[in-house]
């Protein structure tokens, strides 16, 4: 049976029986995570083992391998795409992938080991240093409505905090003399990633979906929907950049100082483009009632 066919039956297993999967992984703690394929943009399912965190906040997933040389796929595919999907035998949330550095990763590297020590193992057959993944939920801040105007408003509120969470961590990674592991900081890359990508995604879906329909509803509207889809031009241009910027930031060279400038760029744009669209938009669609 090849790795993919089983990870199949696995797969279809946990979700038929609330989690709960026989044979070798009989009263293992399993997870399955989704994540999107780095370079085909595609879902990607995989079971995983699991530990809890020391404190039993967040889940820690292994990129062991089996203490292969290589990291797998969805290791690569978290790192494009941070934002993950996790289902648990009871829940299924969304998650920002982070894989921990430094002491950190030595600290919980521990820790896993000493609740399964089969990774211990794993480590020694491989020179690679295998990456633990904390698997952060994300929560959505409740807007107390319903329908797509509180949808609306949960998004915003959730791209709102991620926003001003990430300026922080820039601003701390610059006062830090710009150090820590990996360009800019495995943390403040992942958190910027996925800040994007969700940003991308909630605008992309407003233009291609809600604003169409808006505008042709309501047609008295169409100057204003014309000058919502240029500030998602520009803020989807900034997005680029910072991005780019990520991605060229040495270690250790204090340059993280572009990324501040360009976040409080788009922090400015983004909140006043939220703002105008709350205005606006929210009687409008409370006036539509239940999707
Ligand atoms: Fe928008
Ligand atoms: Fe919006």
């Amino acid at each position: 049976m090849s790795v993919q066919s089983f990870n199949e039956a696995v797969i279809e297993e946990f979700r038929a029986n609330a989690g709960k999967v026989g044979g070798p992984f009989e009263g293992a703690g399993l997870v399955l995570l989704t994540t999107t394929g780095a370079r085909s943009g595609q879902e990607h399912t995989v079971p995983l083992g699991f530990v809890r965190e020391p404190d039993g906040e967040q889940l820690l997933v292994v990129a062991s391998a089996a203490g292969a040389d290589r990291h797998p796929a969805w290791f690569h595919n978290l790192l494009a795409h941070p934002l993950v999907r996790v289902e648990t035998g009871t829940e299924e949330y969304g998650a920002v992938a982070m894989p921990a550095a430094g002491a950190r990763r030595a600290e919980l590297f521990a820790h896993v080991v000493r609740q399964e020590p089969g990774y211990g193992e794993y480590q020694q057959r491989t020179e690679r240093e295998i990456p633990v993944v904390v698997l952060q939920r994300t929560h959505e801040t409740a807007s107390g409505e319903d329908g797509v105007a509180g949808k609306l408003l949960e998004v915003h509120g959730w791209l709102r905090a991620q926003l001003g969470h990430v300026r922080r961590e820039a601003r701390d990674h610059v006062a830090a003399g710009g150090g820590g592991p990996a360009p800019l900081g495995l943390q403040l890359r992942q958190h910027c990633l996925a800040f994007c990508q969700s940003l991308e995604f909630h605008h992309t879906s407003e233009d291609a979906g809600l604003f169409p329909y808006l505008a042709s509803q309501h047609p008295h509207l169409a100057a204003f929907f014309e000058r919502l889809a240029r500030e998602h031009r520009v803020v989807s241009g900034l997005q680029e950049e910072i991005v780019q910027l990520l991605d060229q930031v040495g270690e250790g060279e204090g340059a993280g100082a572009g990324i501040v400038e360009r976040l409080e760029v788009m922090s400015r744009e983004l909140e006043g483009h939220l703002d105008r669209e709350e205005e606006q938009l929210l009687p409008v669609l409370r006036a539509l009632g239940a999707p």
